[in-house]
């Protein structure tokens, strides 16, 4: 690939770190922000040191800036020193629930963070490449509007017409997003506003559940992830609503930055794309609980909580069919087996090696 620097921002955590390593291997020149923020919001679990120690042990052109995003002054200082061809903005405040604690912190890490980085990339390198790493919550609880039936381990879409999961064409305005999914809504329009108004390369990704080894799951943002850490170490988790059977398509940080590397290599100008799993790798939390247990071999202590989260989806699967119409190249390699399996596999040799 020609690219030759790339900046990722948000670079400890888990699409940052693949996005670090993928770069780094094609032999580009990598920078990553990240100021261990994922700590702040979730306390030690959501601490990224570990990762980051990592990536500097396997990468081989990396500098790691202990930045934060928020920090317009930094941001255009950063980019004034280096002249970047492909920025991916990961940097986030990534979690629903968490948010309704923290309302402005959120909104000034998801969305003023990306306007600074955006208008920093107008600024000193307007050729670039802009990605950013968006999410199905800015459609608010709209997708749950289609029609459902209920089947006996999962909610199912009721019209064949819906069986490909959610399009673009979703709207995202009159529906209860939940803050983040507002903050997330407001970075999004603005992106696509870079794109489209200023005739930037920028792209939108809207991430189903994103996941893979490197998560540092916690109980609010990573959810196979740290159904894995539950059943391995101990602790509990609380299912909300929906009979347990709400659907979620997933798909491993390869598959992603896999994607991000297609929309780089052969750009247009604001773009936005639905990013999951698809059907193939769409799972019920009941089923997820099944899986996870016949494959560690371990009982998982959870319990189930009458509420649904406010906002959350009941069934959610990607249609991915406008980014693979763009990108035939592209397509979902890791399957959920294999990427429960990887995930299971990371979190014991990190508890052997603790
Ligand atoms: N993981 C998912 O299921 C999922 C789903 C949909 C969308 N997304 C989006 O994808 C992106 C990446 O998600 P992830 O799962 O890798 O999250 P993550 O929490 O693992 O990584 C985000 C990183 O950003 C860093 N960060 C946060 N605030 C910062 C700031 N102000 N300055 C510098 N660094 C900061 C954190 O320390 C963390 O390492 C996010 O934008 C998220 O909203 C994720």
């Amino acid at each position: 690939m020609a690219l030759k620097t790339v900046l990722v921002t948000g670079s400890s955590g888990l699409i940052g770190s693949e996005a670090v390593e993928h770069f780094d291997r094609q032999g580009c020149k990598v920078h990553g922000v990240d100021n261990n923020m994922r700590r702040i919001f979730f306390g030690d679990p959501g601490d990224t040191t570990w990762n980051l120690d990592r990536l500097r042990k396997v990468t081989h052109n990396f500098t790691h800036h202990n930045l934060d995003i928020r920090d317009r002054v930094a941001m255009d200082d950063l980019f004034r020193s280096q002249r970047f061809d492909l920025i991916i903005h990961c940097a986030a405040q990534p979690s629903h629930d968490k948010a309704r604690e923290i309302p402005i912190l959120d909104f000034e890490v998801n969305a003023l963070g990306t306007v600074n980085l955006l208008e920093a990339t107008r600024l000193y390198c307007p050729e670039a490449v802009f990605i950013l790493l968006s999410t199905n919550k800015v459609y608010g609880d709209a997708p749950n509007e289609i029609p459902l039936k209920e089947l006996e381990t999962r909610w199912e879409y009721a019209r064949p017409e819906d069986y490909n999961g959610i399009a673009e064409n979703c709207r995202i305005d009159r529906t209860l997003h939940s803050l983040f999914g507002a903050s997330k809504a407001a970075a999004d329009l603005m992106a696509q506003e870079y794109g489209r108004y200023f005739g930037m390369k920028v792209c939108v990704f809207r991430g189903g559940c994103l996941t893979g080894p490197s998560h540092s799951g916690v109980e609010l943002h990573g959810f196979l992830s740290y159904l894995v850490k539950v059943a391995i170490s101990g602790g509990s988790y609380s299912v909300f609503g929906y009979k347990c059977k709400q659907v979620r398509d997933n798909i491993h940080s390869h598959d992603v930055v896999r994607a991000i590397e297609e929309f780089a290599a052969n750009p247009r100008f604001g773009e936005v794309y639905n990013l999951g799993g698809g059907r193939d790798n769409s799972i019920s939390m009941l089923e997820a609980i099944a899986k996870i247990e016949k494959m560690t071999g371990k009982k998982l202590n959870w319990r189930y909580v009458e509420e649904n989260r406010k906002g959350d989806h009941i069934c959610y699967i990607s249609d991915l069919a406008k980014f693979k119409s763009h990108y035939p190249q592209w397509g979902i390699t890791i399957g959920l087996d294999e990427i429960i399996r990887q995930i299971i596999e990371d979190h014991t040799k990190r508890l052997q090696s603790a």
